[in-house]
């Protein structure tokens, strides 16, 4: 099958809603999605996604900017002329039709004959592992097993473009994890592009070529996970992916791409290209709990803090430390070592300088 990429050229969406008034749903989005890469569109409630992903699907217009599925400009085309494949939050099945029905619906709708349908129908059962399902009603089967019918149905039109919305949140947290990894390899086995919405920032790592954070309907961010979690390019992403301290600052020195911040009385020297960072200017610095280290030892060279919560987790142990009237989390995966410290405790803390942000 022919890959296309997917690109989005400042698209926009406004609602009027009946409460807040005119809502910039979607406002002036850029995006390009590779051939046969899995892209997660993430963010909080509202941010959106949803209204997004219609936009590509053609379920809505765009106020503003163009769609090009491929090379093809496409902003203007029916949703149904679009060759894309749709699985839906609550997957929509149609509870009076069989398995069969269900997935053999889009053939049908297109005309193909009898026996390609069988064939088709057949094929992609057996591909999301539903072979002999044929005869089931929905209400019959688990919500695994019908999130599984929703993805054998979008597929099953060989579209060029797979799009997913949530499409695990009816789950518990067990199947998800588990039918997230069978999306995925149904995915890359079929080299299939494909957009994926989830306010779940664990299931956008696992799942995900590249991740697109999205807040209040702009993109903040776009790249692999590990890009998002190293190299945020603010605090909403810092906070966002990942869990992150944030702690008084003040800049001491501004030297040769380097500031020098006092932390605590203590000197941190971060590399920074940042240039409306003042000197003796006041800001926040942050650093990811599992960049921070604790000690026993209470020794002058290191910031104290004193242990308020102590959670035991098996392979890793997190704290809460009051550090001078600031709270800060700590994630130590040394348990053998945390088996010394405990509440009430003052230990002295490193900060893994190199890992220490600025925004
Ligand atoms: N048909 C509509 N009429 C009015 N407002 C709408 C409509 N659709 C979406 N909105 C508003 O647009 C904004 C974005 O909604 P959208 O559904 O795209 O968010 P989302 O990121 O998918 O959120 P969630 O994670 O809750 O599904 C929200 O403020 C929402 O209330
Ligand atoms: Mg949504």
């Amino acid at each position: 099958m022919e890959k296309i990429g997917i690109n989005l050229k400042n698209i926009s969406k406004s609602f009027i809603h009946k409460v807040k008034g005119k809502v910039e749903a979607v406002n002036n989005v850029n995006l390009q999605i590779k051939p046969g890469e899995l892209l997660t569109l993430l963010g909080p409630s509202g941010c959106g996604k949803t209204t997004t992903l219609r936009m590509i699907a053609g379920f809505e217009h765009p106020d503003k900017g163009s769609i090009y599925l491929g090379e093809e400009d496409v902003t203007e085309l029916m949703a149904n002329k679009r060759k894309i494949g749709f699985v839906f939050q609550n997957y929509a099945l149609f509870p009076h039709l069989t398995i069969y029905g269900n997935v053999a619906y889009g053939l049908k709708v297109k005309g193909v004959p009898k026996a390609e349908e069988r064939k088709a129908v057949k094929e992609v059962l057996e591909l999301v592992g539903l072979t002999g399902y044929e005869s089931q009603f929905p209400n019959q089967i688990s919500g695994g097993e019908q999130q599984r019918v929703a993805l054998a149905r979008a597929i099953v039109i060989k579209p060029k473009v797979l799009l997913l919305d949530e499409p695990l949140s009816n789950l518990d947290a067990k199947l998800r994890v588990y039918t997230r990894g069978e999306i995925r390899r149904l995915q890359k086995s079929l080299d299939m592009t494909s957009v994926y919405v989830t306010h779940d920032q664990e299931e956008a790592m696992a799942i995900s070529d590249r991740i697109a954070l999205m807040n209040k309907g702009k993109i903040i961010q776009v790249g692999t996970a590990e890009e998002l979690y190293f190299k945020p390019n603010c605090e909403f992403v810092s906070k966002f992916i990942g869990k992150i301290n944030s702690l008084p600052a003040k800049v001491e020195e501004i030297k040769d791409g380097f500031v020098f911040l006092k932390v605590f009385d203590h000197i941190y020297q971060i590399k920074s290209s940042s240039e409306h960072i003042k000197i003796k200017e006041k800001l926040n610095i942050f650093i990811r709990p599992e960049f921070i280290e604790l000690s026993k030892e209470e020794q002058a060279h290191k910031i104290q803090g004193t242990v308020i919560e102590k959670t035991f987790l098996g392979e890793k142990v997190e704290f809460i430390l009051d550090v001078y009237g600031n709270q800060m989390n700590v994630t130590s995966y040394d348990p053998v070592k945390c088996q010394t410290f405990s509440p009430n405790q003052k230990l002295g803390i490193s900060l893994l300088e190199k890992y220490i942000k600025i925004f």
